[in-house]
């Protein structure tokens, strides 16, 4: 069936519903806020307040019925070759859980507790050395995810290493990250799974000369032969990756070892534990209760059946700060195709454009359009219970714009002045953690891995390659000679701007 006509009766569905004001759907069934919430661990998720009613939500459950979700969320666990465009096991779950039988599954989750047992190794060799400062150095996958579990995850002191991010191939990027460190008292960590990739191998060079020599210099590769090659680093001082771990995928994995540097090894397995218990959720539980699910199918509505073209992420916890430009690459990069798995066009949109930031901050930026602008635009708004600083009024002044947006994103308020007039009827969801905690912070990020999983069924994509990223970096690959001056631009705009950059 093409994913259209399986999406068509959404659309129907949602004919029906918006006919209804959403602050009169949730009057007229109050008790959709405690029905329509879920809870797996420290991660709460309240759906009440988005546009969609009982008997939509069971024709989402069916589409999840139709796509054979559960069976297709096994087959991932179980390694089978999900990602059919390479002919690839998908199995990042087996980095931190142990939930399935298969072999393929289980060998995958003893080299992932093996890798762990080198990174704790080479942290306490470290912790015993004059080294202060860690400096990674990855872009992606190989980035972003460690540079937001340590912003998320640090205390406010540092710990033993204060670790640094390096990712963009600008210059001035290492200029700044390089200054007012000590090369003496400096590791490097060079992540990327390929080692093929421009930036991390331009930023690499520069820490290694920076460095003075590769003593403290140490990589995270699936690519141990190119790593060593490359920069002459010993295989003792490489930590492995596999092909079956897709980049944004990966933190789970050595990519994780900056974190671990920054936060102890034993709560980056913490993390990893938070990952598990929402896996074994997500594995386990019928579609009807099944918090990804609920998070996809969510997805879904918004984006087929009522057509919204954007999805905001808003947490409202400072050290959450950076989620959004880590889950642009979870959904983006695995949702943001064209054509199905088949190689058919998909006839049906796909990914929105994820975005957001940090509440209370964004309130004061972009959120008069999210209220009064023409496009509706759904939000993930993300709170935590608990706070650890020590200001609990500023704590509960959080917590009350967090409770007010969203209510006023719902029930909007009528005025005879048209510009002092809010409409409503923009859906959100309500995520709670009890506490930021590596434990909680690893079932969030499970979490949007998998809903990105079962979105990617109903389209019938592969959520897990990436192809639509090589035609730039091929063009730029044939630039460099240009701006080099050894060549000239055959595309007649790219020869003009090319004088301009070079300045003659
Ligand atoms: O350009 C996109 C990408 O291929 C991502 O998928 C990946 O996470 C990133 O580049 C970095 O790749 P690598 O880890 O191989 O350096």
């Amino acid at each position: 069936m093409s994913t259209d006509a399986r999406l068509s009766p959404l659309r129907a569905q949602a004919g029906r519903v918006t006919q209804t004001p959403l602050h009169t759907l949730v009057a007229d069934d109050p008790a959709r806020a405690q029905d329509f919430a879920l809870r797996v661990g420290p991660v709460y998720a309240n759906f009440a307040r988005q546009y969609y009613d009982r008997e939509a939500l069971q024709a989402l459950f069916g589409l999840a019925q139709a796509v054979d979700a559960p069976a297709r969320l096994k087959a991932l666990f179980d390694g089978e070759k999900i990602n059919l465009t390479e002919g690839r096991s998908v199995l990042h779950t087996a980095l931190r859980s142990d939930l399935s039988d298969a072999p393929v599954a289980k060998a995958a989750h003893a080299q992932a507790l093996e890798a762990q047992v080198r990174m704790r190794a080479l942290i306490d060799a470290l912790a015993v050395s004059d080294v202060t400062d860690i400096v990674s150095v990855g872009i992606g996958g190989s980035d972003l995810g460690p540079r937001l579990a340590v912003d998320a995850l640090s205390g406010p002191a540092p710990g033993r290493f204060r670790v640094h991010f390096l990712s963009n191939v600008d210059g001035h990027a290492a200029q700044r990250t390089l200054a007012g460190l000590d090369p003496s008292r400096t590791a490097a960590v060079l992540i990327s799974k390929t080692f093929g990739t421009q930036e991390t191998l331009l930023n690499g060079a520069i820490l290694r000369d920076w460095l003075g020599g590769t003593e403290r210099l140490y990589a995270v590769s699936a690519n141990v032969e190119r790593a060593a090659q490359a920069f002459s680093i010993p295989p003792e001082r490489i930590l492995p990756m596999w092909d079956w771990v897709g980049g944004r995928y990966s933190l789970w994995s050595a990519v994780g070892f900056p974190i671990a540097l920054a936060i102890g090894m034993d709560a980056f397995e913490q993390m990893l534990a938070g990952a598990a218990e929402m896996d074994a959720h997500v594995l386990r539980t019928p579609i009807e209760r099944n918090l990804a699910a609920w998070h996809a199918l969510t997805s879904v509505w918004n984006r087929n059946a009522l057509g919204y073209s954007t999805q905001a992420v808003l947490p409202y916890d400072e050290r959450l700060k950076l989620l959004s430009n880590y889950l642009q690459q979870l959904v983006m990069e695995s949702l943001g195709k064209s054509v199905r798995t088949d190689g058919s066009p998909v006839e049906a949109e796909t990914v929105p454009v994820w975005w957001g930031g940090a509440g209370t901050d964004t309130q004061h930026s972009f959120f008069q359009a999210l209220h009064q602008g023409t496009s509706i635009v759904p939000a993930d708004f993300i709170g935590v219970v608990r706070a650890d600083a020590p200001y609990p009024q500023n704590h509960r002044a959080l917590h009350a714009n967090l409770l007010a947006q969203t209510e006023a994103f719902a029930n909007g308020q009528s005025s005879d002045d048209p510009h002092r007039a809010y409409a409503g009827g923009r859906p959100t969801t309500m995520i709670l953690l009890d506490a930021l905690t590596p434990f909680s912070f690893g079932a969030l990020l499970a979490l949007y891995e998998h809903s990105v999983y079962l979105q990617s069924l109903v389209w019938g994509i592969n959520a897990f390659d990436q192809f639509g990223v090589e035609l730039g970096k091929q063009v730029a690959s044939r630039l460099l000679p240009a701006l080099e001056g050894q060549a000239q631009a055959d595309d007649p705009v790219t020869r003009e701007l090319l004088g301009l950059l070079r300045g003659s």
